[in-house]
């Protein structure tokens, strides 16, 4: 029959055991929704940089001279229903055209893309635009 074996024979190392297994559990908690500028920012970089420029300026001196989301006045004082319409079925400018998007992007990232060209470009509108759409507050209780 075996014998039990006192505690004195424990390894001590068993003692870090603790120690080990609670570092390594609580460190990755990665169940965020998805910002949907995130998702814009990667569609906009992979698919309209190369017309648009990293900075939203439109290629210069580089055909096809894409629109300029940097200007008060430009193409971004437009709805968003103009400008997602614009992107999907494409638009013909004055020097140059832009592809539809329709086959390659659903309607949700297209409108993701916008918001995020908005977001990071647009320059506060001029006085006579309409006001951006605020988000309304949930009531508070008293
Ligand atoms: C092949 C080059 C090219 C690519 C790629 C491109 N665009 Fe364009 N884009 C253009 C040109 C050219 C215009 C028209 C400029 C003008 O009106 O003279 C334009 C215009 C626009 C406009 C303004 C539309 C309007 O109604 O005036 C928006 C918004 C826009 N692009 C968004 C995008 C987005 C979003 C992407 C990526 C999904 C994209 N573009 C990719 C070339 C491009």
């Amino acid at each position: 029959m075996k014998r039990f074996e006192p505690a004195g024979r424990t390894p001590w190392w068993l003692f870090l055991l603790p120690f080990l297994v609670g570092c390594g559990g609580t460190a990755e908690q990665t169940e965020q929704p998805v910002d949907p500028l995130v998702i814009g920012r990667t569609i906009y970089i992979k698919r309209c940089v190369s017309c648009h420029n990293h900075d939203g300026s439109g290629t210069l001196r580089k055909r096809p001279y894409a629109a300029d989301f940097n200007r008060v006045d430009g193409v971004l004082s437009q709805s968003d229903d103009l400008l997602i319409a614009a992107v999907m079925d494409g638009k013909k400018g004055t020097y140059g055209s832009m592809p539809a998007f329709r086959p390659i992007l659903k309607e949700d990232e297209v409108r993701a893309v916008l918001a995020y060209i908005r977001h990071r470009f647009q320059k506060p509108p001029a006085a006579d635009a309409t006001p951006a759409v605020e988000t309304p507050s949930p009531a508070r209780s008293p």
